[in-house]
């Protein structure tokens, strides 16, 4: 299995690219299920989720094609089955995507359910209960996801919660619908946006998306469109912490400063200077960073997909930090494996307390989830002598090359595969 091997205490200098948005690429590859025309699209990162949903798509029929200019074409014109097996959905559990372009286009679907997840328990119960005001006539049977309806129908349907996937599943059902739908309470990320931009090149009727009210009118039919992928906001704030915690000064290209939310306001607090034109982001850091409170919630507040990340920063910071996590119950992981390191981190329910210290010391290390595996890669950046990270299968599914990438800003890391 591999493992990341790395000599911490290395500034990061140097200029990286940021990829595509694995957030907005999953359900943008997924919307090509609406139309029997070709959809192209531009900054597909290449990552395992990447991959694993071209898996799934192949194997519903629809042809998926990498070009040579790392463009990405998908054509669904001969849908060949309408079930999502559980071999697929229970390594990646974002493919409950396909259930509502699959049931808005075709009348059927059969998703497996996702199993646990390591983060929390992640039910999809608001997907089902937004399909059924649809109109959908949906069960579970045999661990399956299986949804009915002859033409879905546009209706008001809040969620009792904000779900970005749930929104995202809901929206591409409701393109196809016949009538009106709202989505209140809706998702405000930058991915569902992204989405929504596709759709409606694709011939989609949406108002609304970017605020927690989206009003659907729907269509007959889509047709084929281009489009380019946000960059990936994570991504981005991920190489802004390794900064933070390793030292030195980096460019970012083929960024969006704009979508990042509360996270470069953050790390200013940290002590970072942080300055961003449209498609750039440079950061330096020459001194001990500084402890910050946060509090992870719906965008554009604190992403929870960047609490792991910025725990590492706190963990060598100076001072005393809290974290609330809101969003996921066991999104902790990373702290007893960073405590492996020297951080002292105490968790009373869903508040982490970190107490930094100056300096970490290298140890190996195992990461239990992608966020969390990011975290032990900056904590390994700054740690005094050498870091293994094991299990970095999990890193692989959502960040490109990031070895690479460090290796390019000045990091000794390596990737070792015994
Ligand atoms: C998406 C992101 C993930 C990010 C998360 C929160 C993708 C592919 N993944 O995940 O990286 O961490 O948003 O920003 O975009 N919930 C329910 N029932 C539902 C749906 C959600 O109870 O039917 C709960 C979840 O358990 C969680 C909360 O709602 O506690 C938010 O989850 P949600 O926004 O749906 O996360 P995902 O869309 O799965």
């Amino acid at each position: 299995m591999d493992k990341l091997r790395i000599i911490g205490g290395t500034p990061l200098t140097g200029e990286i690219s940021i990829s595509g948005a694995k957030n907005a690429a999953l359900p943008i590859l997924c919307a090509s299920l609406l139309t029997a025309d070709t959809i192209t699209l531009t900054n597909v990162p290449k990552l395992n989720d990447i991959a694993t949903t071209f898996k799934l798509l192949n194997q519903l029929g629809v042809k998926a094609v990498r070009n040579s200019d790392d463009s990405v074409c998908m054509t669904a014109d001969q849908v060949t089955t309408l079930e999502a097996p559980y071999e697929l959905v229970k390594t990646m559990r974002a493919s409950i995507l396909v259930l509502g372009p699959l049931l808005a286009r075709f009348g059927e679907a059969r998703v497996s359910l996702p199993g646990g997840c390591a983060i929390g328990q992640r039910p999809v119960d608001q997907h089902i209960q937004g399909l059924a005001a649809l109109g959908a006539d949906i069960k579970i049977e045999h661990g399956f996801v299986v949804a009915r309806a002859t033409r879905l129908k546009g209706a008001v349907v809040r969620t009792d919660m904000v779900t970005v996937t749930g929104t995202e599943n809901l929206m591409m059902a409701a393109v196809l619908a016949e009538g009106q739908t709202i989505l209140e309470n809706a998702a405000r990320e930058p991915e569902v946006i992204d989405l929504a931009k596709l759709l409606i090149k694709m011939g989609a009727k949406i108002k609304g998306h970017g605020t927690d009210r989206i009003v659907i009118d729907g269509v007959e039919s889509l047709h084929g469109a281009t489009h380019r992928v946000i960059p990936d906001r994570i991504e981005a704030g991920s190489f802004l912490c390794a900064v933070g915690a390793a030292g030195g000064k980096i460019m970012l290209r083929d960024a969006a400063p704009e979508t990042m939310g509360a996270t470069i306001s953050k790390l200013q607090e940290a002590g970072l200077h942080i300055a961003v034109g449209p498609d750039w982001i440079e950061a330096s850091m020459s001194t001990r960073p500084k402890a910050v409170d946060m509090r992870t919630i719906e965008y554009p507040g604190f992403a929870t997909d960047m609490q792991a990340q910025l725990m590492a920063l706190n963990a060598l910071a100076d001072g005393t930090s809290v974290i609330v996590e809101t969003i996921f119950e066991n999104r902790y992981m990373h702290v007893q494996e960073l405590r492996r390191l020297g951080a002292h981190i105490d968790i009373d329910g869903h508040t982490a307390i970190v107490r930094g210290v100056p300096k970490l010391s290298g140890a190996t290390v195992m990461a239990t989830d992608l966020r969390a595996s990011a975290s032990l890669v900056i904590a390994g950046l700054a740690a005094e002598g050498e870091t293994l990270v094991e299990r970095i299968y999990h890193l692989d599914r959502g960040y490109e090359r990031m070895e690479h990438k460090l290796r390019q800003l000045g990091a000794n890391i390596e990737r070792t595969t015994h």
